[in-house]
């Protein structure tokens, strides 16, 4: 079987290094796994006021993980915690109260940083938002990538093979807890 998995990058940046992993991870993913690597430019202001009437943007990005098979998330660290547009894409995808879109879908979260501590705490913090709202999360190997700030070249290339590696290892992991989550 082949499983959907919703790539959510947590930064809107043109260079961002999230959005380069997660083209990485989509290039060498198993064959079981079809990464849609999903950036969060057209998700509006989660505001309750409108959720009467969604906006077709919400619905959008709910149906996308509805049809899923597992989620992933890929991104930095914002002053110790998530970017502010990840947190409102979760809180999008988490309404209405008792119908979250990630319901049941496996979780897989990878952070990354051009610093030392590989954004750890941003996975934290995603590690304490989703257990109510989404399905199981990874829980080891875990992954922190430090230093990413020379692991790709002006294409956009991942040429760092350590970190080639360790993306290798987490993206086969990830497939093989898909397969079994999903059986
Ligand atoms: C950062 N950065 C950062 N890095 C880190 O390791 N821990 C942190 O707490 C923060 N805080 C932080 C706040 C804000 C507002 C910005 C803009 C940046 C640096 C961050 O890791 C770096 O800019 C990354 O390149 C951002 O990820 P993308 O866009 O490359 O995916």
């Amino acid at each position: 079987a082949t499983y959907t998995i919703v790539t959510i990058v947590g930064s809107l940046r043109k260079a961002s290094f999230s959005l380069k992993i997660a083209n990485a991870l989509a290039k060498m993913a198993p064959a079981s796994l079809k990464l849609d690597v999903t950036t969060l430019h057209d998700i509006s202001f989660f505001n309750q006021d409108l959720e009467a009437a969604p906006p077709a943007d919400w619905l959008r990005f709910r149906e996308k993980l509805q049809k899923s098979n597992g989620v992933l998330f890929v991104t930095p660290e914002y002053n110790r915690s998530i970017p502010g547009v990840l947190k409102n894409a979760i809180d999008v995808g988490s309404r209405p109260y008792g119908k979250s879109s990630f319901l049941g879908k496996p979780v897989g979260i990878v952070s990354n940083s051009p610093g030392a501590l590989g954004g750890v705490s941003a996975a934290k913090h995603l590690q304490n938002i989703l257990p109510g709202i989404s399905g199981p999360i990874l829980g080891q190997p875990e992954i922190y990538l430090n230093a990413v700030g020379d692991a790709f070249d002006e294409k956009g290339e991942l040429v760092k093979e350590a970190v080639q590696k360790v993306l290798q290892q987490y993206i086969d992991a990830f497939a093989a807890f898909v397969e079994q989550q999903n059986r």
